[in-house]
């Protein structure tokens, strides 16, 4: 269990039922690129040939095509390409959000078809936070309330944990704002310090500063990669490279196809 997490957050509350074991095939090309000695940990997201169709008015999209990797944590990985060209649905695939049309996704041993829709939403509240492109806060709580709401239950213990994040992200005095007397990047973050507030493996955003200028789109970056230094993995898609200067791995995609994986070494950052 890392710091900070309880029997119940650690996915050990999950029966052993939900921990089958994970067969891989190797039809899937791609994924021996970043896989390494650490992809067969608890905590690596992973698919295998994750190939997504969406049948419209009688033709077929490929939203993602034979997509495999191995993402194993700590890390910050990018996901870029052109608008279209499946960004979101990778990441919906490696979350659990959607499942692919043939082949499958993992968060470690934890195979998402392979489990119940109960199950995934139960791993996906306990491991997995979220960010998306608009920061979905409600109007009428402040800041704090609104991080706060994110927590299993009120209380003190959560608020303390909530302002000590907000402090972190030079954000403190803006607890009691509410969303409307708080600047786009601003309201961002505080987005983001919600995703934190369950001690998340995974922090996955998508598209978090399309809607930002520059300088605060580098602040909400940076908050998020900093969830890195925490132990948890975090994964940006995004379709500006400038945003991704820090990730430690980019996937480039293309037509749904994983074209490419830019490796950097953490020592030139
Ligand atoms: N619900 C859907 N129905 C039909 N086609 C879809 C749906 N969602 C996505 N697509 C198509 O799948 C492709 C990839 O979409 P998406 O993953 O959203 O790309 P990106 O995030 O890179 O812009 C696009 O061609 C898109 O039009
Ligand atoms: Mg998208």
């Amino acid at each position: 269990m890392r710091e900070g997490e309880t029997e119940e957050t650690s996915g050990k509350r999950l029966t052993p039922m939900h921990l089958l074991p994970f067969s891989h095939s190797d039809e899937g090309g791609t994924w021996t690129l970043i896989m390494n000695e650490q992809s067969t940990t608890e905590r690596t997201l992973a698919c295998e040939g994750a190939t997504l169709e969406y049948l419209d008015a009688g033709r077929t999209t490929f939203a993602l095509k034979e997509v495999s990797v191995a993402l194993p944590p700590g890390k910050f990985y990018g996901i870029m390409g052109p608008s279209g060209s499946g960004k979101s649905s990778l990441l919906y695939v490696l979350s659990g959000l959607k499942p692919p049309t043939h082949g499958s996704a993992r968060f470690g041993s934890f195979v998402y078809n392979r489990n119940t829709e109960t199950a995934v939403t139960d791993l996906r509240r306990q491991r997995f936070g979220f960010v998306f492109q608009q920061p979905f806060l409600l109007p009428y709580l402040t800041a704090l309330e609104n991080i706060v709401a994110a927590a299993p239950k009120v209380t003190t213990a959560a608020k303390n944990k909530a302002m000590g994040l907000l402090d972190h992200l030079g954000m403190s005095g803006l607890e009691n704002k509410q969303p409307s007397q708080l600047s786009g990047g601003e309201k961002q973050r505080v987005s983001v310090i919600r995703a934190m507030m369950n001690d998340p493996d995974v922090i996955f955003a998508d598209e978090p500063t399309a809607a930002l200028d520059r300088g605060n789109g580098f602040r909400v970056i940076e908050a998020l990669s900093g969830w890195r230094e925490r132990g948890g993995t975090v994964v940006v898609v995004t379709h500006d490279g400038d945003m991704l200067q820090d990730a430690d791995s980019i996937l480039m995609l293309r037509d749904g196809a994983l074209t490419d994986i830019e490796n950097r070494s953490r020592d030139k950052r």
